[in-house]
């Protein structure tokens, strides 16, 4: 009996020491503790001692029992504290501190799809001043274009001259297009991303805050295939090789002619995905409005002392909540602002 508990205790301490894995650890435990191990064995065989032997012995297989018991608990305890088994099978756990926002993050993607292009990213400044927020963008003072931008204006303590006006919070990322060309020369590619402002009724689809990115190109021979070539290459890497660009006549006062521009829908694929009853995203129609654009406006280029005989450009903005709405099927544009981290978290990467 002596002799069969020093080769258990032997073997284990041999196996204990060899082990590297938790699944070696599980084995030994099995092994040495389990119902089929030798040392249960023994307790079998001591029907065949005297009573005398049987106490003594019995006591002896408990020893050891509780010994090896001990030792791979405390290999279990310390191999957690230590991470020493470490399995990389487990899931992992998502940092959750100090994470990029949604928005942040659709607002780099937009602009490393143009930096991808050639452009350069610039942000304009938020405090803008009438000249570069409407004038320079042939926005007259007193002409009714002015009403469909609505602005917040500013008390800001900064000298008002005749050529600034008043100082505001930008309605639009497009004064960033004066002031790059203001100071730069042709040729020009930037997009520039940021805050706009307007005092808008909060609902499910305004906000009196959210994000632009701008975009232009100045240059000698432009035209606007250009644009339609810039944008479709956009748009393919932003949303899928699929998807499919419509241009419609609009108006705006800083470019001429004027287009806003439509995507096929990126839930439905524009009706392609039978699964899809009625879409709630396009309401069926097969397109969503992502941007307006079109040919710098020549009052714009003279403004900023640019030859508009020898260059010509083209503009356009899009508005980051309604791309990041649209690509993740958002419904209400207050979820964005209001800091619920069970939405929120929905868009961290880990
Ligand atoms: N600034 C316009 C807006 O906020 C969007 C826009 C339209 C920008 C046409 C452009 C453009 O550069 O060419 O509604």
């Amino acid at each position: 009996m002596k002799e069969a508990l020093d080769k258990i205790n032997n073997e284990f301490q041999k196996d204990y020491e060899s082990i590297s894995t938790q699944q070696d650890l599980e084995a030994l435990k099995i092994k040495y503790l389990g119902r089929k191990s030798e040392l249960n064995g023994l307790f079998s065989n001591m029907s065949k001692l005297s009573s005398q032997d049987r106490g003594l012995f019995g006591k002896e297989i408990n020893l050891l029992k509780q010994k090896i018991t001990d030792t791979i608990n405390s290999k279990i305890l310390s191999a957690e504290k230590n991470e020493l088994f470490f399995d990389v099978t487990l899931p992992g756990t998502v940092n959750t501190f100090a994470t990029e926002h949604i928005l942040i993050t659709v607002l780099k993607q937009i602009c490393s799809t143009f930096e991808q292009l050639g452009f350069s990213v610039v942000e304009g400044t938020e405090m803008e001043d009438e000249w570069h927020n409407f004038s320079a963008l042939n926005i007259p003072l007193e002409h009714p274009s002015r009403d469909g931008f609505d602005t917040f204006y500013l008390d800001s303590g900064a000298t008002i001259t005749e050529k600034t006006g008043q100082y505001l919070l930008r309605s639009h990322t497009s004064p960033s297009q004066i002031r790059m060309m203001e100071n730069l020369t042709p040729p020009i590619a930037v997009v520039s991303p940021g805050r706009v402002y307007r005092p808008d009724e909060v609902d499910a689809t305004h906000s009196f805050m959210f994000h632009q990115v701008e975009g232009f190109v100045v240059d000698k021979n432009i035209s606007f295939a250009n644009l339609k070539g810039v944008l479709l290459k956009f748009a393919r890497t932003f949303f899928g090789p699929e998807v499919k660009l419509r241009f419609r006549p609009s108006f705006f006062p800083f470019t001429e002619p004027s287009a806003e521009v439509d995507v096929s829908c990126i839930i439905c694929g524009g009706g392609k995905n039978k699964q899809i009853k009625k879409c709630p995203v396009c309401k069926d129609s097969g397109w969503l409005e992502i941007l307006g654009c079109g040919m710098i406006h020549p009052n714009v280029l003279k403004d900023c002392k640019i030859d508009f005989k020898k260059y010509q450009g083209f503009a356009f903005g899009m508005g980051v909540e309604r791309v990041a709405m649209l690509r993740y099927g958002i419904d209400d544009i207050r979820l964005f602002f209001e800091n619920d981290k069970r939405f929120l978290e929905q868009f961290y990467v880990e």
